[in-house]
């Protein structure tokens, strides 16, 4: 993509990028758990086996929930959304507490916090920044709508943030919230059925370990469910088959509580119900929304090594190969159980297949590729310069970030074939 130099861009994006993005030069450690978990995939565990290697050290492991980052719940004009993550990082004062995040804030809150691979969070909060978010003051919203300085001429629409990004970020067949479909829009409230459906596979409550094999089970689990009880069900090739495997293995891999006894991080009973916002025991537990809570004592992943991209497309080939379901593109066709699939090669002039998704890269240079594809909500309106801003995102911040993973081009995308499922909106 080639960026178009206006007057606008440079106004836009001079001010808040001038910090010259420190994060950004820290490739080693990418490349390090690469090469581990790679050589490490075949065990199943990869993630497990690299912090068992690295050991722990309390000092540097243990979040700060203290002073400034003390938990404080949200008043009525602060902004949650549905992934409990960055509620909790705005919850504890690492985001800022009204939800409204700058792209460089949530890279550096979701490093610090929780280890996430820079190349990750900048990804992440990029595409958020852009697709749902205001681009021109890099800046977007973990919950409901925000407004933009754009907005008020009149000729955009405003950001809807992560809560209105329905098949551009936010999917159908999550962990914990429920389908958009078949909840009203509602996709940020957390689903007591489906908390205790995870809960509940493992016994008792405490003493549990809710790693990537159990994720795969709710995996499973929810997309059946959503198949059999959404008639609208769609499954998209970015927010169905990467974003939404995230949200799976995410857990384990950000919220597991790390020690000298267990470096490798156990995800129990109290720590899950703490970030999840969910208070009880087996078949009575309850729900407080916007109250996600990072645990007081709990240890972060090993510093060093960071889950990034590479990282996380072997969590995502192990589930998907587990389930072939999540890599299926393609939707119910307006009722129940009636799932027909998107055939691969015509969606992408005969790049990519179902057969090879689950290997190596594809599955995530497919979504790469399809995200370049989706409208950002900014650019519904009519102001055309607009689409310079929009180019130097995506050269910038989101490019890069997958220049190691050889994804080939496609030079044929035809999101039409989305058209015809009725709960395709947004994915085109
Ligand atoms: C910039 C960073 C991040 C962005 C932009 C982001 C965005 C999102 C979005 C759009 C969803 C909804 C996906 C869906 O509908 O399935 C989501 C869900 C989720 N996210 Fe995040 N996220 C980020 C970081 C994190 C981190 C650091 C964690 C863990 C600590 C996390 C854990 C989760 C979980 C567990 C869900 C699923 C919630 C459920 O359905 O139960 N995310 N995130
Ligand atoms: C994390 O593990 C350590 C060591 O076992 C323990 O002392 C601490 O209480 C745990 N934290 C949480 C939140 O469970």
């Amino acid at each position: 993509m080639k960026t178009t130099t206006q007057a606008l861009l440079i106004l836009a994006c001079t001010a808040a990028v001038s910090s010259a993005y420190p994060f950004m030069a820290e490739p080693g450690a990418a490349d390090h758990y690469l090469r581990q978990a790679r050589s490490l995939h075949s065990s199943g565990a990869a993630d497990v086996e690299v912090k068992r290697a690295l050991g722990f050290d309390a000092g540097l492991q243990r979040v700060d929930v203290s002073g400034a980052h003390a938990f404080v719940a949200p008043g009525s004009g602060d902004r949650r959304g549905p992934c409990p993550g960055l509620n909790a990082l705005a919850n504890h004062g690492y985001l800022p507490h009204n939800g409204i995040t700058t792209l460089a804030q949530a890279v550096e809150a979701t490093n610090t916090v929780y280890g996430m691979g820079v190349d990750l969070a900048t990804f992440l909060s990029a595409y958020a920044t852009l697709i749902d978010g205001d681009p021109l003051s890099l800046t977007w919203s973990i919950g409901g709508e925000q407004s933009s300085l754009l907005s008020l001429t009149g000729l955009l629409k405003n950001p809807q943030g992560l809560s209105g990004s329905h098949n551009k970020y936010e999917s159908d067949s999550s962990p914990t919230r429920g389908d958009s479909f078949t909840h009203g829009g509602d996709v940020d409230s957390l689903q007591l059925d489906m908390f205790q459906h995870l809960y509940g596979l493992q016994p008792g409550d405490s003493g549990g370990n809710y790693d990537l094999g159990v994720l795969t089970e709710q995996a499973r689990w929810s997309i059946q469910k959503s198949r059999a009880e959404n008639p609208n069900f769609f499954w998209g090739p970015f927010s169905g088959i990467i974003v939404s495997q995230a949200a799976f293995s995410f857990i384990p891999a950000f919220m597991s509580n790390h020690s000298a006894e267990h470096p490798e991080g156990i995800l129990d009973q109290n720590v899950l119900k703490s970030f999840f916002a969910v208070s009880g025991t087996q078949g009575k537990l309850s729900y407080r929304k916007g109250y996600e809570r990072i645990p007081d004592n709990w240890y972060r992943r090993p510093i060093g090594i960071d889950y990034t991209i590479p990282g996380y497309t072997v969590d995502n080939n192990l589930i998907q190969l587990q389930v072939p379901e999540r890599l299926a593109v393609g939707g119910n066709m307006g009722s129940v159980n009636s799932f027909a699939g998107v055939d691969l090669s015509d969606l992408t002039g005969g790049v990519y297949n179902l057969q090879s998704l689950a290997q190596g890269n594809n599955a995530v240079c497919l979504a790469y590729t399809s995200l370049l594809t989706l409208t950002p909500d900014i650019l519904k309106g009519t102001l055309v310069d607009v689409v310079g801003v929009v180019n130097n995102i995506v050269g910038q911040y989101i490019t890069p970030q997958f220049a190691s993973l050889n994804c080939p081009s496609v030079k044929y995308y035809n999101k039409d074939v989305f058209r015809q499922f009725p709960g395709a909106r947004g994915a085109f």
